[in-house]
């Protein structure tokens, strides 16, 4: 059910319901933090491992400090700046957070969203909403509320109606464990170059690299798989050759003369990467509906948030 009163989700979520949420980045599935059984429903519904922790949302870092949870004095400066906003802080968990959380970690993720509704929601609360992305574990992030009720919507209280995510990849999460050396788990919607402007330093990047044991759990290799196979770049050396008719293609900017428009979806006409990964997810989503044999991503330029979006379509890939 696709509800618009923000009461109506701040009274279900008091009951132990879970609740889809919209944020600037994609619609997560909301549950009482503090509420063991409501967080135990997220991991059954979406089909989630044990051991991979979740998120824990709230509009003020007041009241985070309130239940233990305080930003070193170095993550200030890039939380002044870009919160509410696409950035996840990983900090020590303080007592007050139920292990199912952290999935037994002695870190917990902590952020503010930055959308008019959820933070109208977030204020009502005297709780902070655990939320993962509201979708089944391995498939394509939620941008639309649509998405959440076609694939969710009969096993949850309901989906609150917050428009399209304007960013549309799933927050960047730097641990500031390490408060002298903050480590980067998970590039997503605010570019590491913004984060390392405002640091005026590099941050630790080792942990992206090792996806066999991933510092951020989430991180399995093939995470936002679509039931078409996808590949990034051009397929070469295919056993049994495809028909450009077969193929549907995921474009930055400029189709290919020399397949069918039809088969071909632009993200960003001009060339622009935050459109382009606002409209990634939703282009994933597309292009299996399709039903063609494979679906073919360019790869994108890797700086800014071209990074996150190659990061995303490798792990929909097969390799
Ligand atoms: O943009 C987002 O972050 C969205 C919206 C709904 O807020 N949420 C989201 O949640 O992407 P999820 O559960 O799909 O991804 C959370 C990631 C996982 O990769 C998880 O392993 C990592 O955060 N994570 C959570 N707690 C952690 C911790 N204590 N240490 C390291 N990684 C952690
Ligand atoms: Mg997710």
């Amino acid at each position: 059910m696709i509800i618009t009163e923000i009461q109506l989700a701040a009274d279900l979520l008091q009951q132990g319901e879970l609740v889809a949420i919209p944020t600037e980045t994609v619609y997560g599935l909301a549950a009482n933090g503090f509420d063991g059984s409501a967080i135990a429903k997220i991991y059954e519904v979406k089909n989630r491992p044990q051991f991979n922790p979740l998120i824990l949302h709230s509009n003020s870092w007041e009241k985070f400090a309130s239940w233990g949870l305080e930003l070193p004095e170095e993550a200030l400066k890039v939380a002044d700046k870009f919160s509410p906003g696409p950035l996840t802080f990983v900090v020590p968990k303080s007592s007050k957070v139920p292990d199912i959380i952290t999935a037994g970690h002695s870190s917990v993720a902590i952020r503010i969203p930055n959308h008019p509704v959820t933070l109208s929601l977030l204020s009502k609360l005297a709780f902070p909403l655990a939320a993962p992305s509201a979708n089944l574990s391995g498939t394509v992030s939620p941008t639309k509320a649509i998405h959440v009720e076609m694939q969710l919507g009969i096993l949850i209280g309901a989906v609150l109606e917050g428009g399209e995510c304007h960013i549309g990849l799933e927050s960047t999460i730097i641990s500031f464990v390490n408060p002298k050396q903050p480590k980067l788990l998970r590039l997503g919607g605010l570019s590491i170059e913004e984060i390392e402007d405002t640091l005026g330093f590099k941050l630790e990047k080792d942990s992206l690299l090792n996806n066999e044991n991933p510092q951020a759990p989430g991180m399995l290799s093939r995470h936002y798989a679509p039931k078409t196979p996808l590949v990034l770049g051009l397929p070469q050396n295919l056993e049994t050759p495809i028909d450009n008719e077969d193929l549907v293609c995921i474009r930055f900017s400029q189709y290919l003369p020399e397949m069918p428009l039809k088969n071909q979806i632009i993200l960003s006409e001009a060339g622009d990467l935050k459109e382009a990964a606002q409209k990634l997810f939703a282009a994933i989503r597309q292009a299996d509906e399709m039903n063609k044999k494979l679906i073919v991503a360019e790869i994108f330029p890797e700086e800014h948030l071209g990074r996150a979006i190659n990061d995303r379509l490798r792990r929909a890939s097969l390799s």
